[in-house]
């Protein structure tokens, strides 16, 4: 049994809410900036339904096992909003987020030996608040050790892919070359069928291979062949397929540039390696989000 504050029920957070309330030796509370009713996720086994404690106020809070940060990352901060009261001497942060600097968002506002960066593989769309859609199914990476294991056993009766790894490292770099290639679609407001642009698909693999280059500069392992896995892939997928930036930006919402390319070509300075297509998209990201 745990008790949990989810912090963030949007497409990841209300999905996870929805499968932790399955297990009813569970006590989820929900921290919401938009209130809802209950939770109504729709997934490959079905439809799950839920209705766990709402609180939308961080005074509400109290403390916790488990909270799990789910929010955007730009909103990292006003999450961390919630953890002076959750938080008791052995509460842990897992911070469900894309990137590579989960526990750099962080640690300013928790104790770093208390966070667990999990990677999340989760094809999900929010449709309404409460209500969200999971397409595809669920991966979990957690670095190896206890922290990570207990984190992941939250979830045993989800029958998620869920592992640990020892080299988080790369499992992180991986989900980001995915990420970053995602730009483009949010520049020009196009779904990925651009991909089938031969243009547009040699923009993508470069922009994966600079992110390659500055994650082996950061000790990841991966395969030169992934830039053009990734243009494979987005050629396969259905080419109505959006990403969530581009979801953000048609939304009007802020979108994760910073994330998602502006740290590669952060990351690049440091190693003294250009990323230049990487900081072409965030200028343009950056310009269209200021319109
Ligand atoms: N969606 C996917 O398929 C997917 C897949 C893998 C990884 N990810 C990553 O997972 C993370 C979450 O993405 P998402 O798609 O779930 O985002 P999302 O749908 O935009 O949900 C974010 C949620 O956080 C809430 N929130 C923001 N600030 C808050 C605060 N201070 N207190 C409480 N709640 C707050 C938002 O509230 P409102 O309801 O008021 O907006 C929203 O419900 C991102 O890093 C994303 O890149 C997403």
């Amino acid at each position: 049994m745990a008790s949990i504050l989810l912090v963030g029920p949007g497409a990841i957070g209300a999905t996870l809410a929805a499968w932790l309330c399955q297990d009813d030796r569970h006590r989820v509370v929900v921290a919401a900036r938009t209130p809802f009713e209950s939770l109504e996720a729709s997934t490959p086994s079905g439809v799950i339904r839920a209705k766990p404690q709402l609180i939308t106020d961080p005074a509400q809070a109290r403390p916790v096992d488990w909270i799990l940060a789910c929010t955007k990352t730009y909103d990292s901060d006003s999450a961390a909003s919630w953890f002076p009261k959750a938080t008791g001497p052995s509460t842990r942060l897992a911070v469900i987020q894309n990137g590579v600097e989960h526990v750099q968002r962080f640690e300013r506002h928790f104790d770093r030996a208390r966070i667990v960066p999990v990677m999340i593989d989760l094809p999900a769309d929010r449709l309404a608040p409460g209500r969200t859609i999971q397409r595809g199914p669920a991966q979990l990476v957690v670095p190896e050790g206890k922290n990570g294991a207990e984190f992941l056993a939250l979830f045993a009766h989800a029958n998620f892919d869920a592992r640990q790894t020892d080299d988080f490292t790369s499992a992180v770099w991986k989900k980001l070359c995915l990420n970053c290639a995602g730009a483009p679609c949010a520049v020009l407001l196009e779904p990925i069928g651009i991909s089938h642009h031969d243009g547009v698909a040699e923009l993508m693999r470069t922009l994966v291979r600079e992110c390659i280059a500055v994650a082996r500069a950061e000790g990841a392992t991966l395969a030169d062949g992934v830039a053009d896995d990734i243009v494979a892939g987005a050629r396969r997928a259905p080419k109505d397929a959006g990403n969530s930036m581009l979801a953000d930006r048609r939304a009007g919402r802020p979108m994760e540039i910073d994330a998602r390319n502006g740290v590669i070509v952060r990351l690049g300075g440091k190693h003294g390696i250009a990323a230049p297509m990487n900081a072409l998209m965030v200028a343009m990201l950056e310009a269209a989000q200021e319109v």
